[in-house]
């Protein structure tokens, strides 16, 4: 992987195949390191021979992430991606929501979605994901060994984001099947019609649930206070203007995936650095003080978003010194910026003492994760959980056995399973 001297002196190209192989999806960090070295902002075609531009360098991606000229709103998106379904209005995506929109539109709706979705409702559910998080645990010692994500990473933040919308616990098995089908599916016509199948029966069953709840809400309550976030998103209002149905209906759905997939791999990721780090996951168990700053580290290390949503570019735009062509897809490598080395002193060490955070695995800038507090409640409770009642668990395989998924086009990355041994011996 060199780089292609008979390029123009302006675009610097390097062989980025790798980017797509098994072995990358296992271990990203090789391929990023080179292209950060190489061609910091890489025109890149996919597979399916789709062109992205793809940016490597922690300040470039920073700086990207709040350039107005790089929109989230999918009109100015290339060609072949709005061909394939996933943005616009069809059933494969999610329809106009926070992550598909920009100022002034993004700061409306923001505005009325954090009046319900309150950092005060995400730290209030704390003993709720304690609660949830120890029947998973009782539930796994019965065993000597359990697959951490099938009964552990997955249930446990899905069981968190239906409860806090108000999905009765019967339905979220259905959850589970869309929202990993909308994530995962391949880019094919077969994968489009499942990712489309899937998002239909979600719509379907939002609206039914939003049907239900309305003439339930009690005006009297604040947006905030209400018992659950689909009463508060109903209510909140500013100066008369509220919700529509359609945004009601796509910003949950959107709570659904975000809040979802995310969660499942800051656990999965988090203990599979721990494990690879025995001088790391022992220091945790005897300092669990260190767990806030531990699970940032975990996000900065191998966080689960790792490259980021798609931005258009509105007109030419250079970063680090590369052109970029107006109406073209670009992409904000996170798991790269986080391990750059012009950022952070020892950047591919992981240390959970590190103080130095910052990373940009909630992204940065307007469209900052919102979830990101209950995110990080979920992260400190799970894993400081799960080290407490199994001080001795362990890797039931070799690390190289792990199978790593990567959605989409890698948005979010980790282990399909992660086979642990519960005790010693
Ligand atoms: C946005 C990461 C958990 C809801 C984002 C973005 C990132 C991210 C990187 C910005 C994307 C961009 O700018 O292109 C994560 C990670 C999580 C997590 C790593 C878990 C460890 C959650 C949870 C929820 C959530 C639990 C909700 C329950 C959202 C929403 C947005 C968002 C609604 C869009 C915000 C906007 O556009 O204004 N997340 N997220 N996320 N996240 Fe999260």
């Amino acid at each position: 992987m060199t780089a292609n001297p008979s390029k123009s002196s302006e675009e610097r190209h390097v062989d980025t195949s790798a980017l797509w192989t098994a072995e990358t999806k296992a271990d990203p960090f090789p391929v990023y390191s080179m292209m950060r070295k190489e061609a910091p902002v890489c025109r890149v075609v996919t597979p399916e021979g789709f062109e992205i531009w793809m940016i490597t360098r922690y300040e470039d991606v920073r700086q990207a992430l709040t350039d107005p000229r790089l929109a989230n709103a999918t009109e100015h998106a290339p060609e072949w991606l709005r061909s394939l379904g996933l943005v616009g209005e069809g059933d494969a995506s999610l329809g106009r929501h926070l992550l598909t929109v920009d100022p002034p539109e993004h700061t409306r709706l923001r505005r009325l979605v954090s009046k319900a979705f309150t950092r005060g409702r995400m730290e209030a559910l704390r003993p709720r994901v304690q609660r949830i998080t120890d029947e998973l645990l009782d539930a796994m010692a019965a065993g000597e060994e359990a697959d951490l994500i099938e009964s552990f990473a997955f249930p446990l933040p899905i069981t968190v984001i239906c409860e806090l919308l108000g999905v009765p616990g019967e339905d979220q098995d259905d959850f589970r099947g869309w929202s990993r089908t909308i994530l995962t599916a391949a880019f094919t016509p077969e994968g489009m019609a499942e990712r489309a199948g899937a998002g239909r029966s979600m719509a379907r069953y939002v609206a039914g649930l939003i049907a239900r709840r309305r003439p339930e809400v009690d005006p009297a309550v604040p947006p905030g206070e209400q018992p659950d976030l689909i009463s508060g998103l109903i209510l909140a209002s500013e100066d008369r203007d509220t919700l529509s149905e359609s945004e009601l209906k796509a910003m949950i759905r959107l709570l659904l995936i975000a809040g979802h997939e995310t969660t499942v791999n800051l656990i999965g990721n988090g203990m599979v650095s721990l494990f690879r780090h025995p001088d790391q996951l022992r220091l945790l168990r005897e300092r669990p003080e260190l767990l806030p700053g531990a699970i940032e580290e975990l996000l900065r290390y191998d966080g689960p978003v790792d490259r980021g949503m798609f931005r258009y570019t509105t007109e030419d735009v250079e970063i680090g010194g590369q052109r970029i062509p107006k109406g073209s897809a670009v992409v904000g490598l996170l798991g790269s910026a986080d391990r750059d080395p012009a950022r952070y002193a020892d950047a591919d060490v992981l240390d959970i003492t590190r103080e130095d955070t910052g990373h940009l695995a909630f992204g940065h800038g307007a469209h900052f994760c919102l979830g990101a507090p209950l995110a990080r409640v979920e992260g400190q409770v799970a894993i400081g959980s799960l080290l407490a009642r199994f001080p001795d668990i362990s890797l039931a395989c070799d690390p190289s056995e792990l199978r790593w998924h990567s959605g989409g086009f890698g948005v979010v990355r980790g282990v399909e399973a992660l086979p642990v041994r519960l005790r010693a011996g």
